[in-house]
């Protein structure tokens, strides 16, 4: 397949910087999302990473009685390697080169799924409160449905100017660290009005890893599939290492998980 000749304007980029997000019309082909969009139904459906610890419910406890509420899979790459080669993969790659101004990335997918009816909402959080708070961060995220995504299906939804923030205090969802989603802690209030996007498939949003985000419950009666790329920087240390207190009963439970897991 082709190399990328996707290019972000100076509007856009520009955007970007001020805002903490970006949204775009296109970034693969529909021939590409119908294929992606198959591969992703296989694996859900075939319950991919769910021994290896890859595949977890990000807003449940994983309990063998309950359905997953909000399932995700980890480097899903990892469970189909025709995910590796795609023309969405090369577009995002060449947009985090440009707005991260290096080639030298560190890069890891990751697949959220919404049950139709039950799909769970993703809580309100930034990407970083997840990431090591020893070092300094400027990653991006490039989130992109695999069918036209409204509100009601659970786009994604930001908060303008968030990005120039510090990372504000989280805990795991509902209070119970057993549940491997962060949300913003209940303490934090007036973080400023969302700005819903929602997508056609194929079409994308970028946001960086100190916006604060959100997407709903899928209320509708159609599974909304999201596919989203990450791409880092090499981290660096910072002098002055932070404190995320909510990672340290958070990382116990996932340790605990993976463990039966095997
Ligand atoms: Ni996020």
């Amino acid at each position: 397949m082709s190399e990328s000749t996707m290019t972000l304007t100076e509007d856009q980029i520009e955007f970007y910087r001020r805002n903490g997000y970006l949204v775009l019309d296109a970034i693969t082909t529909p021939e590409e999302v119908a294929m992606i969009r198959e591969v992703y139904d296989r694996l859900f459906a075939s319950a991919a990473g769910r021994e290896t610890g890859d595949q977890f419910d990000l807003a449940g406890t994983d309990d063998d009685d309950e359905e997953a509420v909000l399932p995700q899979l980890m480097n899903p790459e990892k469970y189909a390697p025709e995910l590796q080669d795609t023309q969405y993969k090369r577009n995002a790659t060449a947009i985090a080169r440009q707005l991260l101004g290096t080639d030298k990335l560190n890069f890891f997918g990751h697949a959220i799924m919404k049950p139709p009816g039950i799909g769970a909402p993703t809580a309100v959080h930034q990407d970083e409160a997840y990431w090591l708070p020893s070092e300094e961060h400027n990653g991006i995220s490039i989130w992109m449905p695999l069918q036209d995504t409204s509100v009601e299906m659970g786009c994604m939804q930001f908060v303008p100017g968030s990005n120039h923030g510090g990372v504000l205090p989280h805990r795991s969802i509902g209070g119970d660290p057993r549940v491997p989603g962060l949300e913003l802690d209940p303490t934090v209030t007036d973080i400023g009005e969302m700005v819903e996007c929602p997508l056609p498939a194929g079409g994308a949003t970028i946001h960086h890893c100190r916006t604060v985000h959100y997407a709903g419950p899928n209320t509708t009666d159609q599974v909304r599939r999201a596919y989203i790329m990450v791409f880092n920087p090499p981290p660096k240390k910072l002098e002055t290492p932070r404190d995320f207190p909510w990672q340290t009963a958070r990382k116990a439970a996932m340790a605990q998980r993976t463990a039966e897991a095997e």
